[in-house]
């Protein structure tokens, strides 16, 4: 089976009505990255990362996947896929991926304090601040802050490297080192972008663009594929 990579961010779970971070009513709008999404702001301020986080958290136990997350699950039944994702929702899982890499962590599990590898399953939305992992810190969200090393991002681009196809859906490519896995991938694999604003960066070799949101122009590339 020909190996499928697709790398995908916020825009892809937009349209279940999570925000994303740098459109004009994006969550970066209405909040200070220095204030919630960094390991200072913890120091400083923890309750009010918790808080952030749980809100997050709700927003993404309530929301649905859509038909782009369900159309990527079905690219299974012809390729090996993996998909990389920025995001830290759990929606292309519950849409039936089953190869799915958080480049950002997920926050529906919470992580020690001390130690990012201890990482735990939440009961609900919320987590306590009196709450600690096994070496008594206390416990935050497993998300990558900004300033925070990406464990995964080898990982990823040993797979982008070994990409046959590989498919890019609602991210900006506004933040690294995620934006440079796609240099990561061959200049002569054929490559997709789905974006309703096709981000500026440049990509070698064959580029489709398909300026569309992503429960149009995901299932439409998806059946393409899957009919090829
Ligand atoms: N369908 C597809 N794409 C969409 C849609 C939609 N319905 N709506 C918006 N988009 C696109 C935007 O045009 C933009 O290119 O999704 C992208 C969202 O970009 P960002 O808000 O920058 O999100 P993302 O690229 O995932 O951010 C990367 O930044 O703050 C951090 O850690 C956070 O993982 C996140 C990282």
């Amino acid at each position: 089976m020909e190996k499928l990579v697709v790398l995908t961010g916020a825009g892809i779970s937009a349209e279940s009505g999570l925000k994303t971070f740098r459109d004009s009513d994006g969550l970066w709008e209405g909040y200070n990255i220095e204030d919630v999404a960094t390991p200072e702001a913890w120091q400083r301020n923890p309750a009010l990362v918790q808080e952030f986080y749980n809100e997050r958290r709700k927003s993404v136990l309530e929301a649905k996947p859509n038909t782009a997350h369900f159309a990527l699950a079905r690219l299974e039944e012809k390729y090996e896929v993996t998909i990389i994702t920025q995001n830290i929702d759990d929606l292309h899982e519950r849409a039936g991926s089953t190869n799915v890499i958080h480049l950002h962590g997920i926050i529906t599990r919470s992580q020690s304090s001390i130690n990012p590898e201890l990482t735990y399953p939440i009961n609900g939305w919320q987590i306590g601040m009196d709450e600690v992992c096994e070496l008594g810190s206390p416990l935050r969200a497993h998300v990558v802050w900004f300033g925070e090393a990406v464990p995964m991002i080898e990982t990823a681009a040993r797979i982008c490297s070994r990409a046959e196809l590989f498919i890019l859906v609602g991210t900006s490519l506004a933040v690294y080192p995620a934006a440079g896995l796609i240099n990561y991938v061959g200049p002569r694999v054929p490559k997709y972008i789905v974006d309703p604003k096709i981000p500026e960066a440049s990509v070698r070799g064959p580029v489709m663009k398909i300026q569309e949101k992503a429960t149009i122009g995901v299932p439409e590339l998806v059946d393409r594929l899957l009919n090829k």
